[in-house]
């Protein structure tokens, strides 16, 4: 008998369902009813916890554009991981004692950077792990995409079509603030497929001046509205120069609720113009997966299945190119695929004229 644990950890995304539905069903096409699924509630809180439960093969029929993770999920910062707190919990025994209480020959995980941080701390702990990189933010190293991004890029890319009508109608200038975290892959995306003419990354620090140069020459040139795309994670070129800890403490202390909002102060005290903000925020997250999402769900998780059979551990499936192969979680662990400056996307950008900010 083969036993799998399969949990889902950190933010949620889009094509989660399917990724676990593809490596379940090609696990049963393998080795059928030699083969039993634990499904891990909540993420590392399940297995520190010894939440799980025996899945059927059912469980995994009628979920491929279902939203959301049936095995549900939690944040579980990896820098607590070796950290003991007020529960007096053990959480790298708890997690390695429960993984021997379930007998499981592999250990299959879902998640983006955080998450594949500790899956790396379990796989050096002697536990045989494979993974799935997901996340709307597309910044999971290693691989050139991650399921999730594109069903978020459709969503942000909506709300910029829809404040496009408005925005005309009304002559008036707009920020979508797209999400992305520390990285600028879905409003570079979003930005692009939705027309923005400002698109503001936190790879590329923003100067005010610029922006509003830029609103200004779209005055001269008749037209009255423009659209920014902003990411959560954009930050100014005077922000750009402050330690860790001074840019931690001056947003602490912002008086806005996000940096949208504060630039859209800043746009308005200097352009004299009416600026509304859009945030669209966990929408971008949710719903049914886009069919390229699909399609990669399905194919990582096919991949990870077979990765299981050859027990080949310790790695993660990812895209490359157009292939999918399997990368070893110690050069994934602890590094961000961040957007480069002088990539393709950008460039394009550039060549139509959009404004980086820069
Ligand atoms: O990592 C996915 C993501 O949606 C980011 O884009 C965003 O910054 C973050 O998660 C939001 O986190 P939470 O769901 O914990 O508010």
């Amino acid at each position: 008998m083969k036993r799998i644990g399969i949990l889902t950890s950190g933010g949620d995304c889009q094509g989660l369902n399917a990724a676990i539905r593809g490596v379940a069903k090609a696990l049963y096409v393998k080795w059928g009813k030699d083969l039993e699924i634990y499904g891990i509630q909540d993420g590392y809180r399940g297995l520190i916890t010894g939440e799980y439960r025996k899945m059927k093969q059912e469980d995994f029929s009628g979920i491929l554009t279902l939203g959301g993770t049936i095995l549900g999920t939690s944040r579980q910062p990896f820098k607590k991981m070796r950290v003991i707190e007020e529960d007096n919990v053990d959480k790298v025994c708890a997690m390695k004692e429960n993984f021997k209480k379930m007998k499981l020959d592999c250990l299959v995980i879902l998640g983006g950077n955080g998450t594949h941080k500790t899956a790396n701390l379990l796989s050096e702990e002697g536990i045989p792990v494979v993974t799935l990189p997901k996340t709307i933010d597309n910044d999971v190293w290693g691989t050139d995409m991650t399921f999730g991004f594109h069903s978020a890029v459709e969503i942000a890319t909506t709300v910029v079509d829809c404040i496009h009508t408005t925005a005309t109608s009304h002559g008036r200038v707009f920020i979508v603030e797209i999400m992305g975290h520390k990285v600028g892959w879905l409003p570079l995306y979003a930005g692009l497929a939705g027309g923005a003419d400002v698109i503001l990354l936190p790879e590329i620090p923003y100067k005010l001046n610029s922006i509003v140069k830029t609103l200004e020459q779209r005055n001269k040139e008749g037209k009255n509205f423009s659209i920014l795309a902003v990411a959560e994670g954009a930050i100014s070129a005077e922000e750009a120069k402050l330690s860790k800890k001074e840019f931690k403490s001056a947003r602490a202390s912002m008086q806005y609720p996000s940096i949208s909002y504060r630039l859209a102060a800043e746009l308005g005290e200097a352009t004299g113009q009416e600026i509304r903000v859009t945030v669209p925020g966990h929408f971008q997250r949710g719903g049914s997966p886009c069919a390229y999402d699909r399609v990669l769900s399905t194919r990582f998780g096919t991949a990870a299945a077979q990765l299981i059979a050859n027990k080949d551990y310790g790695k993660m499936v990812a895209l490359k190119g157009t292939q999918i192969i399997g990368i070893p979680l110690s050069e994934v662990a602890g590094k961000l695929k961040t957007v480069p400056v002088d990539c393709e996307e950008i460039q394009s950008g550039r060549d139509l004229g959009i404004s980086f900010g820069d």
